[in-house]
């Protein structure tokens, strides 16, 4: 068996996962360390990048220390994407990072609507101007922050700040760097025109180079400091919704099969040969890792929807139990029908403020519809999110992944309900675990990342009877809101 290791590490919001990779994908070591996820504002969201990099090196030292015999030959890069963390002429950080899930920027979209009219900015950039991404973040820092703004000289995606720390050099890579809102989908680079619409120097963002390319080598005080090897390769990697396919052997090669995640938020991603947005913007539309592109549908309150009711109305009830109660409700759930905008919504409807709803209610209602309808609800939002894909992608299967998809009943629902084959992978390491993978192809141990798990199957699930959810489905669109 082989000795040598590749490391990655998804740098995540609720913390940092470190993982050791074996060339055949396995996994050898695992190691987690949290931070806090400061809120100053309601609707602010921030990180330090100091804990960022405190609890990256702790994880590493850690590892090092599980990993006695092995060789460790490389280590990729991914994290939560669209955050901004800036930079002044030294390097040094500016303000506390902002994240992907903050909601203060919607004057600075207001402006970059004004400068770019939106259907050339989803042209060039596959989206529209959008609150949490990374240039309305720019703009806000203007706008909010001037004495900060006039110090920026850099600003770096999460964990390219992370790569900066590890090598001293500064570098993106086009799967990050399309979620910014100003990088060329075509020419896979910053976009000037955009920019310049805004008088926003290029120059801010760092050189961009292939999700599996080496950045730099580690610095020598960190490899003395945790124990890694001097000179360790360090590769860009991808953001963490492209690390996660690439983990589970998502290729823009095979566009006809993408994943369904029924995590926190629910996730459809679909690989693409050709970065084709919706021109309505209502789907993302980013690089891949492997030189692609993918769609990527979003609902955000998925099994956050299942564990808000569970946490709210049933908290001494297992979760278990209350699919099993769900269970006892017939399909459209005696005529309730549930919005899962809890955190407003990105696909189709990309409104923040969009809240969530349940129509139908009545004496007659219990306990099971509504537990069903939060389960159909859910289903009926990813839905959707697919009818937007649907025209600019040729997916006819899924693999499915986050905790819902452990429910085989909410399975079978979400299979039937996207009439979509869904496989239960056997593996499904996540974001750290592709990292790894590109780790390992940037320095040859692998030809191509997305190849180690490609076809590795797992359990079917195939749509049952997909025609009983039509009229539940006519149901939930025309309920209020919308
Ligand atoms: C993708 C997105 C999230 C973050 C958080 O558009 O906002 O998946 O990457 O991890």
């Amino acid at each position: 068996m082989s000795r040598t290791v590749a490391l990655g590490i998804d740098l995540g919001t609720s913390g940092v996962r470190v993982l050791a990779v074996l060339p055949q994908g396995e996994v050898v070591a695992e190691v987690t360390r949290s931070y806090p996820l400061l809120t100053p504002q309601p609707g602010w969201t921030e990180q330090r990048p100091s804990d960022w990099v405190d609890a990256s090196l702790e994880a590493l030292k850690e590892m090092v220390r599980k990993l006695a015999g092995y060789d460790i030959a490389a280590l990729g890069l991914s994290g939560q994407m669209h955050g901004m963390v800036p930079l002044d002429a030294y390097g040094e950080v500016v303000r506390p990072a902002i994240l992907w899930n903050d909601q203060r920027t919607g004057e600075a979209v207001v402006e970059i609507e004004q400068a770019v009219p939106r259907t050339e900015l989803i042209r060039r950039t596959g989206n529209p101007a959008i609150t949490g991404f990374h240039l309305p973040k720019v703009v806000w820092l203007r706008q909010a922050e001037p004495e900060n703004y006039a110090r920026l000289r850099h600003s770096l995606l999460p964990k390219d700040y992370l790569g900066y720390v590890l090598t001293g050099t500064m570098a993106a890579e086009p799967s990050d760097a399309s979620g910014s809102n100003c990088f060329n989908l075509a020419a896979k680079v910053w976009d000037e025109d955009v920019l310049a619409a805004l008088a926003i120097d290029a120059g801010l963002f760092a050189e961009v180079i292939a999700s599996h390319e080496v950045t730099g080598t580690l610095k020598a005080e960190l490899a003395a400091a945790t124990g890694l090897p001097t000179d360790l390769p360090v590769v860009a990697g991808a953001g963490d919704n492209a690390a996660a396919a690439t983990s589970l052997g998502l290729s823009s090669r095979h566009p006809e099969l993408g994943s369904v995640s029924l995590g926190t938020s629910g996730v459809i991603f679909a690989p693409l040969k050709e970065a084709t947005p919706d021109p309505e913007g209502r789907v993302h539309l980013f690089c891949h890792a492997d030189g692609g592109y993918h769609l990527l549908g979003v609902t955000l309150a998925a099994a956050g929807s299942l564990q808000w009711y569970h946490d709210t109305f049933a908290p001494d009830i297992g979760f278990t139990e209350l699919i099993a109660r769900a269970e006892q409700s017939p399909v459209g759930s005696s005529g309730v029908t549930f919005k899962p905008y809890l955190a407003g919504e990105r696909t189709p409807h990309l409104d923040p403020d969009l809240r969530g709803a349940w129509t139908g209610l009545s004496l007659a209602t219990n306990q099971a519809d509504v537990i069903r309808s939060v389960l159909e609800g859910v289903a009926f939002s990813l839905r959707d999110a697919l009818d937007v894909m649907a025209p600019l992608t040729t997916l006819v299967s899924g693999l499915a992944t986050g905790g819902g998809a452990q429910s085989p009943f909410w399975l079978q629902m979400v299979a039937d309900v996207l009439e979509l084959p869904l496989t239960v992978p056997r593996q499904n390491q996540g974001a750290a675990h592709g990292a790894a993978l590109l780790a390992m192809q940037g320095v040859g141990l692998v030809e191509d990342a997305t190849r180690v798990t490609e076809g590795t199957g797992g359990r079917l699930v195939t749509p049952q009877d997909p025609e009983r959810y039509r009229e539940p489905l006519v149901a939930y669109r025309a309920g209020h809101p919308n």
